[in-house]
């Protein structure tokens, strides 16, 4: 009997709780990329041209958190998703932040009514304040950073995912890429031809085939195989 009452109240609780949040399962990265990046750039740190349409949405969503105004330092995150809410429905010269110049340049952005709903928003702006952060920014730029450090084949190797199936020093679903400058050590321009052609059977120990690379271009190979020879 009470535990019939307990799992009657258990069940009530549940329900309770998920008809107080109806919109969590709205995707707001997703929102995000399908309703407003024909406009605005989305990377974090930008990606700005000379010819974009739009800030992009890093620049738009440092600028409304600064510029919102409270009293109430924790009311800053609700306000600026308040903001936003009512600026991508009916956008005007007189509530935008952005400063002359940029307006001139960009226009004034037209009313988003039509093309995203209420609670699509309220996931979209949510994810802006969450995502484009100093925290975040500053995680990106050092991640960043190391990326750009690394040698020119080692981005090759990531930018084509060699590293999902070869590490440097140990066997993975291939052999380490040091048994390959071994077994290459003489030889670049054959390096190179395996590379492009793939490989099954000529490892023992390995039950994977490698693909083919066809669309890798001879700058890319040149610095790929220099990587591995001198690793
Ligand atoms: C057709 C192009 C276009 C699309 C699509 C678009 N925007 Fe914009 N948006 C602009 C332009 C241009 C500006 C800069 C001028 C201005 O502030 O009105 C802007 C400015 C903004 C601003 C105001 C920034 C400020 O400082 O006042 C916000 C907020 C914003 N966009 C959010 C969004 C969101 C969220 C979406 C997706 C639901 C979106 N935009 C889709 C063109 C667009
Ligand atoms: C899906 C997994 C996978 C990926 C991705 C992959 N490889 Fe391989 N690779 C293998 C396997 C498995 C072998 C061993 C095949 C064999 O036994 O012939 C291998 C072998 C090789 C060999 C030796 C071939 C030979 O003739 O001895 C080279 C060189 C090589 N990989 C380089 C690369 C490079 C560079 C990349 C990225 C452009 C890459 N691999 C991506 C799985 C992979």
């Amino acid at each position: 009997m009470y535990i019939k009452l307990f799992l009657l109240a258990f069940l009530f609780l549940l329900t309770a709780c998920d008809s107080e949040k109806p919109q969590n399962n709205l995707d707001g990265k997703k929102l995000l990329e399908q309703k407003c990046a024909s406009c605005h750039d989305l990377h974090m740190p930008p990606i700005t041209s000379p010819d974009e349409k739009a800030p992009p949405i890093m620049a738009v969503s440092f600028h409304v958190y600064d510029f919102v105004q409270t009293g109430d330092e924790s009311q800053r995150k609700f306000k600026a998703i308040a903001f936003v809410e009512d600026y991508v429905k009916e956008p005007s010269l007189e509530k935008s932040f952005c400063d002359k110049a940029s307006l001139q340049r960009y226009g004034l952005m037209p009313s988003q009514k039509e093309h995203v709903n209420a609670a699509e928003l309220h996931a979209i702006a949510s994810y802006m304040f969450e995502h484009y952060n100093q925290k975040n920014l500053s995680e990106a730029m050092q991640t960043k950073a190391k990326y750009d450090a690394l040698p020119a084949g080692e981005k090759v190797a990531i930018r084509y995912k060699c590293l999902s199936c070869h590490r440097v020093q140990k066997d993975l679903v291939g052999p380490s890429f040091r048994r390959i400058a071994d077994k290459f050590a003489t030889s670049q321009a054959t390096l190179i031809q395996t590379i492009q052609n793939g490989s099954k059977g000529k490892w023992s120990g390995f039950k994977a085939n490698m693909p083919a690379f066809k669309d890798i271009n001879d700058t890319e190979l040149e610095e790929l195989s220099e990587w591995i020879l001198k690793l």
